[in-house]
């Protein structure tokens, strides 16, 4: 089969939703997405019931090319948006959200049994990532905003698994930002999941530390790494590029990281990715002895980085990805309300829908509003960390 050429705006559909005037570009098989070898619309019912008889599951339909009356466009003209996909525009942000947090605990579930497989000494099959995998790609692409502020919601005991979701997510986003194929935003994620597991060899007393580390403790935990390594030997399916994902992310281009101490061009550009992504999350998770970081604070922390450290022009590509101001984000607005950044897409940075809950003025807790900042007078002051205002934010996510 060859590869087809596709615009971004691509959706996968189960079978039942497929119709007249959609433009197929390629079919499931196996599980797996290959493209057809001619792309086309769909003119005649038999096209469908071929597609039927033939087992197939779920077909992928560009929506550029598909045609007006297929159903799929419907949401789309009214508005004249350029990209938005047609299955977002058919969920409420309310159903958005159901569905980002029943992916983060299928996604989390995942982990736990992958983490609990491993410790017990059964081999890994990266084939159990595809579902969870395939999800959170299309919910990085089609439904960003809920799945950000669904996992900018941390739970401090459970670090290590939401830190390996976050990691694949934002892979994920980056990825999707830098207009990486969907192959290799599989590859991301699967290496995005997997790139701490090493740690489950680790004690958790010293994982945990709240104090800084001595020397011999800093070097008893780099030998994660080296477990890690052992582990991904003996995974089924896996890609160089989800091994070096996962063995590279503390790999520094001066070479002065670890495990290898690769320099320059020894690091590949998902190796490069993989370094930012990681301490990005680290420094915006709240731990058991320390609480989040802001965005800002953590970008200056990443620019600080560069070039010694991490890749400088990426380093900037992702602070334009991710924004100044991200969904889950904590904001104060100049009448000194404080809100959740609750929905950014199709919208610039400056201006995203903000849900207030909190009045720094009176120091009290207010009714929630949400505030369209595209149709209000009231702007962003600045970014603000729940800890600077001795706020908990949890319930208003
Ligand atoms: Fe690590």
């Amino acid at each position: 089969m060859k590869e087809s050429v596709e615009t971004n705006n691509v959706i996968k559909l189960p079978m039942d939703k497929l119709a007249l005037g959609m433009f197929i570009i390629a079919v499931d098989r196996r599980q797996q997405k290959v493209a057809v070898n001619q792309p086309g619309q769909i003119k005649h019912r038999d096209t469908i019931i071929k597609l039927r008889k033939n087992n197939i599951a779920y077909v992928w339909v560009d929506i550029d090319r598909s045609s007006d009356t297929c159903g799929l466009k419907k949401y789309v003209k009214p508005n004249g948006l350029s990209n938005p996909l047609a299955k977002k525009a058919s969920f409420t942000i309310d159903e958005q959200h159901v569905k980002a947090k029943k992916l983060l605990s299928e996604a989390k579930n995942l982990i736990q049994k992958v983490m609990t497989d491993t410790y017990e000494g059964r081999n890994l099959d990266v084939g159990d990532f595809e579902p969870v995998v395939e999800k959170l790609i299309e919910c990085a692409i089609n439904d960003t905003d809920a799945f950000r502020c669904i996992a900018a919601l941390r739970t401090k005991d459970a670090y290590l698994l939401e830190h390996s979701i976050n990691v694949a997510f934002l892979l994920v986003t980056f990825g999707h930002h830098l207009k990486l194929d969907i192959n290799t935003l599989k590859q991301l994620a699967i290496g995005g999941m997997l790139h701490d597991i090493g740690k489950i060899y680790i004690d958790d007393e010293i994982l945990h530390k709240p104090e800084k580390l001595t020397v011999e403790e800093f070097e008893y935990i780099k030998l994660h790494q080296v477990f890690a390594r052992d582990i991904l030997e003996d995974t089924v399916g896996l890609t160089q590029m989800s091994i070096d994902v996962c063995l590279m992310h503390h790999e520094k281009l001066d070479g002065t990281g670890y495990p290898e101490g690769l320099m320059g061009v020894q690091l590949p550009l998902h190796g490069r990715m993989g370094c930012i992504v990681d301490i990005f999350d680290a420094l915006t998770a709240s731990r058991c002895y320390k609480e989040a970081m802001s965005t800002a604070a953590a970008f200056k922390i990443l620019i600080s980085l560069t070039p010694a450290h991490l890749d400088h022009s990426l380093v900037y590509e992702f602070i334009r990805c991710i924004g100044v101001y991200p969904v889950g984000s904590l904001v104060l607005l100049s009448n000194e309300h404080v809100g959740v950044v609750w929905q950014a897409k199709n919208r610039d940075v400056l201006h995203p829908i903000v849900k207030c809950f909190y009045s720094l003025k009176h120091k009290h807790y207010i009714d929630v509003t949400m505030i369209d900042l595209l149709k209000s007078d009231v702007y962003i002051e600045r970014g603000v960390s729940p800890r600077s205002l001795e706020i908990d934010p949890s319930p208003f996510y």
